[in-house]
């Protein structure tokens, strides 16, 4: 699939991580009212990984009707269902174990169960939803997001399977469930959370038009991209 030329991105420079926290939870506090006043729901995909966790810390403060959101993952380690390293315990642990959303809206991906079977249910889970309104996303050191790495399956083309098993990820745990890169781009908007020095060459390669997997997320409406400003200055002199 030609990436070069298919993704409108939207780069949003912030100070620095606090300020990305700030715009971020504004982000999807304004989609969530608007989702919310327009269709009363609201149906969000959660980022995983370490950045997000003090982005969801700071929606406990929310004003909003906690029973029109609607929960899921983009992505899980196949960990059992209480390892501190599991997606849905930070985010748990973080945010939803603090607010009243309703338990079965929140749409978990059984990593307990392993890559395959994990996989069918969530696939399962997705049929009868449609169009997220927000997407949220983190970008890998490596130009990954989701579970979606450089030299793997990224479920890119239409009529791809929502979600993918993932057996050999370059970052533990190995074993994974990702939404595909077609699933995660049926949203209104899609948000990437960019923070962090280690993640400057992966910007730098996404700028550059290289295929990595970010450039994969293409919803119609492109994508906003939240990035740190250090991360976008080229070295001097270079
Ligand atoms: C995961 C995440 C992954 C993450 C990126 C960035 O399960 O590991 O879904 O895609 O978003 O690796 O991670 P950090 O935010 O920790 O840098």
């Amino acid at each position: 699939m030609n990436l070069a030329d298919s993704q409108q991105c939207r780069w949003h420079a912030v100070s620095d991580g606090h300020a990305l926290q700030t715009a971020a939870l504004e982000t999807i506090s304004v989609s969530a009212a608007r989702s919310i006043q327009e269709r009363g729901q609201f149906h969000l995909v959660l980022a995983g990984g370490n950045s997000p966790s003090k982005i969801y810390r700071g929606l406990r403060a929310t004003q909003t009707d906690w029973a029109a959101w609607h929960l899921y993952f983009g992505d899980e380690r196949c960990l059992p269902a209480d390892d501190p390293a599991r997606n849905s315990r930070m985010v748990g642990d973080a945010w939803l174990d603090s607010v009243p959303v309703p338990p079965l809206q929140v749409h978990a991906i059984a990593g307990e169960l392993g890559a395959f079977q994990a996989s069918r249910q969530y696939a399962e889970t997705l049929r009868t939803v449609g169009d997220f309104d927000l997407v949220l996303l983190g970008l890998g050191e490596d130009g990954h997001t989701a579970s979606l790495f450089p030299n793997h399956e990224w479920g890119a083309a239409p009529g791809s399977p929502d979600t993918l098993a993932v057996r050999d990820a370059p970052k533990p745990p190995p074993e994974r469930v990702s939404m595909s890169a077609a699933r995660l781009s049926r949203a209104r908007q899609v948000l990437f959370l960019v923070s962090g020095e280690s993640k400057r060459v992966a910007v730098s390669e996404w700028r550059a038009g290289k295929g990595i997997p970010a450039r994969a997320i293409r919803p119609t409406s492109g994508v906003d991209i939240l990035v740190e400003s250090a991360l976008l200055e080229t070295p001097s002199g270079r």
